[in-house]
């Protein structure tokens, strides 16, 4: 019997380079999908996969996120009064058994952040998602509750796999790839970003894990690996042959909201497919596209 998945780490400490100007102030993972952060899409996602205790690795100048999931009282209070709809703050508090947030001082790599939550998980099997990587499954289905589900019949240690084009691979940690069993491939090895032309498949992490405990006493002594950050990657290769370790190919839509180009498009397909946006969005874009026939498409 495999030790279920109560907790989940949501590393939250990155400087977000890459949407500067807008994370100066405001942290990445609070940018919005249409009307939601992308950490309320990954907390839901575990919650959805059972998951109960939520622990955020954040940082200096990352004090929305515990305000985010805190009571909004002002806002709430006043909406109340007024006779408003609160429905869309539903899901947003976390009472304070289920959230734990902790601080990685140094932005020394995901590695590192993950270190940092070592006492919360304690001897536990845990989740790792990685908020700005949008994952979008079936309502009911998410990644992380696939992943759950492999869980539950193979035990060990479980990575999401995902296929990208060849050429992209040296972004990524990549998986040396085994036998294939319907949605499970065994994981023979893991490099983080290797360089180009050299990656052993086209299997990529897009940042969803299960992992057992032991990976944080690897992650204790490790050295700096690619980038010259401490890598969960590396960590995750240690195991590898000690204990079972396989892949899940992921039943939906991936966004790399990381990305500029990712995060526009997943507002985009996000408010297509949203009832109270669809026909406004599809005509705006073609128009904008200069096109007639996306309109009458679907
Ligand atoms: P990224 O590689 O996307 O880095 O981290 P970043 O800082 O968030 O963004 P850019 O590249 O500067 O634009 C992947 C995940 O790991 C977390 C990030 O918050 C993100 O969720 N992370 C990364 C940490 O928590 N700590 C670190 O030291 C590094």
């Amino acid at each position: 019997m495999n030790k279920p998945i109560r907790k989940a780490v949501f590393p939250v400490a990155g400087l977000g380079t890459r949407f500067l100007p807008a994370t100066k102030a405001v942290p990445k993972e609070l940018l919005p999908v249409v009307d939601r952060p992308l950490l309320q899409y990954a907390v839901d996602e575990a919650r959805e996969a059972g998951i109960e205790q939520m622990i955020f690795v954040t940082g200096r100048g990352k004090g929305a996120i515990e305000d985010y999931f805190d009571m909004a009282f002002e806002c709430e209070t006043l909406q109340r009064e007024r006779g408003k709809d609160l429905s869309a703050l539903e899901g947003t508090r976390l009472a304070p058994g289920n959230a734990v947030f902790l601080r990685q001082q140094e932005s020394l790599g995901l590695g590192h952040a993950i270190w940092c939550a070592r006492d919360i998980i304690g001897d536990e099997p845990f989740a790792i998602l990685l908020p700005d990587e949008f994952m979008k499954g079936a309502p009911g289905n998410g990644c992380m509750k696939q992943m759950v589900d492999a869980y539950e019949k193979v035990g060990g240690n479980l990575v999401c796999a995902l296929e990208i084009p060849m050429e992209q691979t040296p972004s990524y940690g990549v998986i040396d790839p085994g036998a294939r069993d319907g949605v499970l491939t065994e994981v023979k090895g893991l490099v983080e970003k290797p360089a180009a032309g050299t990656a052993p498949s086209n299997l990529i992490l897009p940042g969803r894990y299960i992992l057992q405990p032991d990976v944080m006493k690897i992650l204790e002594t490790q050295e700096k690996g690619a980038g010259g950050e401490i890598q969960l990657t590396d960590a995750m290769a240690a195991m590898i042959g000690k204990q079972p370790f396989h892949g899940v190919t992921f039943d939906g839509r991936r966004f790399d909201c990381g990305s500029k180009a990712g995060y526009v498009e997943a507002n985009l397909a996000l408010a297509l497919e949203r009832e109270d946006l669809r026909d406004h969005i599809r005509a705006f874009a073609t128009q904008e596209l200069g096109i007639d026939s996306v309109a009458t498409a679907a």
